[in-house]
């Protein structure tokens, strides 16, 4: 398999977050093969600072050259914000986030110019889509608000509990009194509690979830650049690949509830060691 365009592509988050956003490939580019990796040793990412951030993506991504991937897509909203610019000069194939594309589409659905942006700490401290979204929009108010504790219920598989309802409702009442007509799901985490935030917010606020657009964006890079996999050459082995740096039968079967197909396999591998 020598064409690069058979080559599969690397996605990574801290966790299962960014299974919303391989999900979302896999539905718009079905011929594309990814290999994923979930750091869940050292799960959540959001508390942590940008040189830890940066030192935990580069690893994971000299991981994911290792097998060989001819694009990366940083499913996780914390490290686009803190990482991405640092390592995208190191790497000579291309590299994708997630919150660029998420505050395009944030920026251009808003009808009254006030968006709400849920994140974990450091993506909001980063004011990195406050900033893009006002590189697209400058009249419109953005409102941050960091939601720490769902990362890790999201991770517990708590996603209609009682308890997750309560803590969205205490997250979320500051963002009703705002008015605003959008919300971003700016955590690859949150997509997976959209039930529960669309019965606070109503029916109203538009949720923008970046995996699609962010879907979208990879298949239009991945067309300009000639790299499109055009599914003609059979996959050696499994058609996608899961690598954890923990737990790896816990997040096979949330993986499992996932995702449109049956993971099989799940492999630990040691993150520190790339
Ligand atoms: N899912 C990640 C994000 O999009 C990180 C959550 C975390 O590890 O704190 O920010």
């Amino acid at each position: 398999m020598n064409n690069i365009k058979y080559a599969p592509i690397g996605v990574f988050d801290s966790g299962v977050g960014g299974l919303t956003v391989a999900r979302e490939i896999m539905r718009q580019i079905p011929d594309e093969r990814i290999v994923y990796f979930g750091d869940t040793a050292r799960v959540p990412y959001g508390s942590k600072s940008k040189s830890t951030i940066i030192h935990f993506s580069r690893q994971i991504v000299h991981f994911l050259r290792t097998k060989n991937v001819k694009a990366v897509v940083v499913a996780c909203n914390t490290a686009s914000a803190l990482a991405l610019e640092t390592l995208r000069p190191e790497l000579d194939i291309p590299v994708i986030g997630v919150v660029k594309p998420g505050a395009k589409v944030a920026a251009e659905a808003t009808k009254n110019g006030k968006i709400g942006v849920i994140a974990t700490e450091s993506t909001i401290e980063s004011q990195l889509y406050t900033q893009v979204i006002h590189s697209h929009n400058p009249k419109a108010q953005v409102f941050g608000k960091a939601c720490p504790l769902f990362c890790p219920l999201v991770e517990e598989g708590w996603l209609k509990d009682p308890v997750t309802v309560e803590v969205a409702n205490r997250y979320l009442e500051p963002l009703l009194e705002t008015g605003i007509d959008t919300l971003v799901m700016g955590c690859t985490h949150y997509p997976l509690l959209r039930s529960t935030l669309r019965e606070i917010m109503g029916e109203s606020v538009n949720l923008v979830n970046p995996a699609y657009e962010t879907a979208r964006e990879l298949k239009d890079l991945l067309d300009e650049q000639g790299l499109s996999n055009d599914g003609k050459l059979e996959p050696e082995g499994s058609m996608h690949q899961f690598y954890v740096s923990d737990a790896a039968n816990k997040f096979k079967q949330f993986a499992n509830t996932i995702l449109p197909f049956g993971v099989d396999s799940t492999q630990l591998i040691h993150i520190e060691e790339y």
